[in-house]
């Protein structure tokens, strides 16, 4: 009797047991993270931080790359506002169907080629997709461009057909994603093909991807909770100035360098030397050589600000927040160095009057056309240019006298009241 009652408590005990371990173990499964046991993945850094990764979330960074899915498109899927014409018998219409949403390329009414849109890119300015075709991915001939409001043709693709075979290698995922592991390669030639292992996609840059792997730095203080200085992360104090802009710079140094090894493995401390070839030297940069897009640690590095303070991106970026666009926030980080008490406020201050303090940015910051990137429109011929704020700091007379003349045209200049 004892016995049999033994076993049945045992039995009852047990099954929810084996239920709650067996669940443990396919929740560990599901959570073991693709670039190896080093690596914690970033949900588990909310228990802890759990206000950055709330304001985080919300970044360009975190969300460059995402799947793609009627809430995470910016274009349009309506009628009238889906298709663009190459020709009159030409066309790609943008469709919900029931397996997802396509990219339809029409030739005098009949379906030439249709493929979904898998994986979004970028978001902010123009915004670009990728669809599977196996374990390759190539990019989809329609990108969605934010100052047009509407859909173009991929930037860099002719004008003259719909173009679904521009492959896409690592290169992308390297500064617009986590991870993606590459499957081994089907042939030796040089024209081989790279091919992905699909689940191993991490999407959007990390908390890892700046702070290096940090599995042991939450284990650590999972097991010590009243530890409070960091143990088993790089602090961002104790780096070199040079080692703190290498952090930002393996993604914001232009992509024309000739690689070395994954800049996925960078992680703060190491020398972005190792991983790619960069014309890297604080001083003597030619500012006009080099294209403004994605190049900003070059051209901060080229201008009289960078040279002669300790500045680096920090200094004005506080990168867990989204501070897009708040220009009177970044004007505030040049009046912390340049101000009366210092000696070295803008000349123009009293010209311009107080309301200088709202805007740097415009006069010494502007922003200018890439000469990488430019949109072509469905009109023929009409290209829209794609802006980007240039971090050479410096003196522009041109830009300056149309920011003083709008400032009139608004009757906010000091020196006319
Ligand atoms: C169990 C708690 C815990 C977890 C989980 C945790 N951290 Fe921390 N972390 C700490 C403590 C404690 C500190 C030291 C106090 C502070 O700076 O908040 C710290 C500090 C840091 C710092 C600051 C280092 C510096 O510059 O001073 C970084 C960066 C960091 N953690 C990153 C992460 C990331 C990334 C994750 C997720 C992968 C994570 N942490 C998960 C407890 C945790
Ligand atoms: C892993 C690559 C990577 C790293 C590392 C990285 N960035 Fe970025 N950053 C990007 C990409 C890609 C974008 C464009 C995101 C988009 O709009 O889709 C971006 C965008 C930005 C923007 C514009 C954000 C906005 O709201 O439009 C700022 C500012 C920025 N990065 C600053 C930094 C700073 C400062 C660091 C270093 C602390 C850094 N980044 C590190 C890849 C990176
Ligand atoms: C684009 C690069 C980048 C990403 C991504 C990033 N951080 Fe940071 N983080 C920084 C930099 C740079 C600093 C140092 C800021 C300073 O000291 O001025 C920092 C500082 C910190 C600190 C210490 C100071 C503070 O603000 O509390 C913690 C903790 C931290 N990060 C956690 C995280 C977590 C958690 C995530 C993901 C949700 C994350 N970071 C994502 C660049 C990044
Ligand atoms: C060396 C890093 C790097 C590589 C490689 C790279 N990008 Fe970017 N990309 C950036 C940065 C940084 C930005 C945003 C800042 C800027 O405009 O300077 C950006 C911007 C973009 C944007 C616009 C984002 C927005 O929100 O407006 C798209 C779309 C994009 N990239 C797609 C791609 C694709 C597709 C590839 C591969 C063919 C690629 N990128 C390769 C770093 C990179
Ligand atoms: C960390 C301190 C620091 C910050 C922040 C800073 N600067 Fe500077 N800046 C300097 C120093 C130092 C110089 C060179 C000597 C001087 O003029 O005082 C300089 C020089 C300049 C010059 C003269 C450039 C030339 O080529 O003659 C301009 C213009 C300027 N800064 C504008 C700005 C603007 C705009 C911002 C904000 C976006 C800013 N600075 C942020 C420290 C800083
Ligand atoms: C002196 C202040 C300052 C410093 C230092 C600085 N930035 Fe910026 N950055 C700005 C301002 C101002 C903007 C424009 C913000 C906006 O319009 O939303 C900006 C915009 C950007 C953008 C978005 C570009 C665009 O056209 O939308 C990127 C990317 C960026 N910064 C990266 C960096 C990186 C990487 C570093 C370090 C190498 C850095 N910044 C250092 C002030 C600074
Ligand atoms: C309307 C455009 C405009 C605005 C807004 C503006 N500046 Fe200037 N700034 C200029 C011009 C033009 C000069 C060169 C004036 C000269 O040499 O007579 C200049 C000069 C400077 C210098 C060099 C001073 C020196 O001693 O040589 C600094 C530093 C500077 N500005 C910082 C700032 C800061 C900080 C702000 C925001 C509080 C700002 N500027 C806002 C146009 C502007």
């Amino acid at each position: 009797m004892k016995n049999k009652r033994k076993l049945f408590l045992t039995l009852v005990f047990a099954i929810p047991l084996v239920i709650i371990f067996s669940q443990c173990l396919t929740n560990n499964e599901e959570k073991a993270d693709p670039r190896g046991e080093l690596y914690a993945g970033s949900a588990s850094c909310i228990k802890c931080h759990k206000n950055v990764y709330d304001s985080y979330v919300h970044t360009a960074h975190f969300t460059t790359t995402r799947p793609a899915d009627i809430h995470s498109i910016n274009g349009n899927f309506n009628n009238n506002s889906n298709s663009y014409y190459f020709n009159k018998d030409l066309k790609v219409v943008m469709e919900k169907r029931n397996k997802g949403l396509y990219q339809v390329a029409y030739q005098k009414g009949k379906v030439i080629e249709a493929e979904r849109f898998d994986i979004a890119f970028g978001g902010v300015k123009a915004e670009t997709y990728l669809y599977w075709k196996g374990n390759k991915v190539h990019q989809l001939p329609m990108s969605y461009f934010s100052a047009l409001h509407g859909w173009t043709n991929s930037p860099g693709y002719d004008g003259d057909h719909a173009d679904f075979s521009r492959m896409i290698g690592k290169r992308c995922f390297e500064c617009h994603s986590s991870y993606i592991k590459n499957l081994p390669l089907q042939t030796q030639s040089l024209q081989a093909i790279e091919e992905f292992d699909k689940k191993s996609l991490i999407f959007g840059i990390d908390c890892e991807r700046c702070h290096g792997p940090a599995a042991n730095h939450v284990n650590y203080h999972s097991d010590y909770p009243d530890e409070k200085k960091a143990k088993y992360i790089a602090t961002y104090a104790s780096l070199t100035r040079s080692q703190k802009i290498d952090m930002c710079a393996t993604c914001h140094s232009g992509n024309t360098t000739r690689m070395l090894k994954s800049i996925f493995s960078f992680k703060p401390g190491d020398n972005l030397g190792d991983f790619k070839e960069i014309v890297f030297s604080h001083q003597n940069i030619d500012s006009a050589k080099l294209d403004v897009h994605g190049n900003q640690s070059q051209l901060l590095a080229s201008s009289k600000c960078f040279i002669m303070s300790k500045m680096d991106c920090a200094t004005c970026h506080n990168v867990h927040k989204n501070e897009k666009q708040n220009l009177v926030l970044y004007s505030q980080k040049c009046t912390s160095c340049h101000n009366t008490p210092n000696h070295n406020e803008c000349k123009m201050t009293p010209s311009i009057g107080g309301i200088i303090k709202n805007n740097c940015i415009d006069c010494h910051m502007p922003a200018k056309p890439s000469n990488a990137i430019a949109v072509q429109t469905a009109e023929k011929g009409k290209v829209v240019p794609y802006l980007v704020r240039t971090h050479h700091i410096a003196i522009y007379n041109k830009v300056s006298i149309t920011v003083i003349n709008n400032l009139k045209k608004y009757n906010l200049l000091q020196a006319d009241k």
